[in-house]
């Protein structure tokens, strides 16, 4: 019997894809769920089923906003917090609400490859700036500032998808003062702040956004619950928030996914968000180690810094093309995702990236080895 998709990920059975980053099916937390949607419909409030208010449920947000407040060491206000069906659609939506086709923005380089491509169905002319261990670097950014005035720079600060880098808090205030005296836009993808497993990461971008224009927070909890909940937030100055919620999309749908957002109120003012992040930091520590061990053991030439958090190994080859290997690879029935596509210039040839959440331990070590046997042909 053929199977009918429901999920994106589609693999002939037996095959392990270093390249998924994506949640392990596994680790969905079907229980917390059945719990609060439990509670949902004991409590009789259908409101949540109407068309919402535009700006996203009010009862989530103050909800979302007591955690985030505990999480981040400082208050965040329920009022400058706005509902979205995720990053993706956040990222989206800002294109949408402030830029042009034709306008210039940067962006890491590397960056989140599919950020990319939305910011391509926006006719945006992307200009690279490159980074190194300490995240983006400054000194490129201001050549760049020189030749253009972009309209926003995209960073992911923390665990960087793929590169796993975090920029420091030195850096971050730097990368704020110039946005101010420029006037470009910080979009701040943070989905990966909360996934710390070896470091505390820096203040969040987050606590920026609520005092300066320039600043905005993109969060999700695709990494955190479950990417099907398509439930994510911004974080950004009244001013900001007034022209989100302003938009003609919001206007005649309502504020995004009322429904999963009284759901996942629930499961927030009861303590399973946080119970869920503390049980995937666990588990993921395991994996990350359990990939590092691997790659030492049978890819003793693989050059990378150990991640801190988040999902990814940015591994070099050196002399290897990554394109070539991902081809090759798949005769050994293992994946990964090649450097090239996380450049917006073609460059990044000798590297991979590979993930660390998606497999258990022996799944992972399998995976490495067989890359091995296939580097080895
Ligand atoms: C940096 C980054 N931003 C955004 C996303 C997608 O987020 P969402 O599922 O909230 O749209 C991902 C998922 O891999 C990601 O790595």
């Amino acid at each position: 019997m053929t199977e009918i998709p429901i999920t994106q990920i589609n693999l002939p059975p037996g095959f392990i894809d270093l390249g998924i980053g994506n949640p392990d099916f596994d680790l969905l937390p079907m229980e917390l769920l059945h719990q609060s949607t439990e509670a949902y419909f004991a409590s009789g409030d259908l409101r949540s089923l109407q068309y919402g208010l535009e700006q996203g449920d009010g009862y989530f947000r103050r909800a979302l906003a007591n955690f985030l407040t505990v999480a981040y060491g400082t208050r965040v206000d329920p009022n400058l917090l706005f509902v979205t069906t995720g990053a993706s659609s956040a990222l989206d939506l800002l294109c949408t609400l402030y830029t042009k086709p034709g306008e210039v923005i940067f962006v890491e380089e590397p960056s989140y490859f599919l950020a990319l491509r939305i910011f391509e169905d926006h006719g945006l002319r992307v200009i690279p700036i490159p980074m190194d261990d300490d995240g983006l670097r400054l000194d490129a950014l201001d050549e760049k500032l020189a030749e253009f005035s972009p309209k926003f720079i995209y960073t992911i600060p923390t665990f960087q998808n793929p590169s796993g880098w975090t920029l420091s808090q030195a850096q971050r205030e730097k990368l704020v003062e110039r946005a101010q005296q420029y006037n470009f836009l910080v979009l701040a993808d943070e989905v990966y702040h909360f996934l710390p497993y070896n470091q505390t990461p820096p203040q969040p971008f987050a606590a920026f956004a609520e005092e300066v224009e320039q600043v905005i927070s993109v969060n999700s909890f695709s990494k955190i619950m479950a990417p099907g909940l398509r439930l994510g937030w911004i974080q950004a100055h009244g001013a900001v928030i007034k022209r989100l919620a302003g938009s003609g999309m919001l206007d005649s749908g309502g504020g995004m996914n009322p429904f999963t957002s009284a759901l996942v109120r629930e499961l927030i003012e009861s303590g399973g968000l946080q119970k869920n992040i503390t049980s995937l930091r666990k588990e993921y520590t395991l994996r990350l180690n359990a990939m590092d061990a691997a790659l030492r053991q049978h890819l003793p030439a693989a050059e990378y810094s150990l991640p801190q958090g988040g999902f990814f190994f940015w591994v070099r080859l050196p002399g290897v093309d990554a394109v070539e290997l991902r081809q090759k690879a798949q005769e050994f029935e293992v994946g990964l995702r090649q450097g090239e596509l996380f450049s917006s210039r073609m460059g990044m040839q000798d590297y991979i990236r590979l993930s660390f959440c998606f497999y258990r331990p022996e799944a992972i070590e399998e995976g490495i080895k067989r890359l091995r046997e296939c580097l080895g042909k």
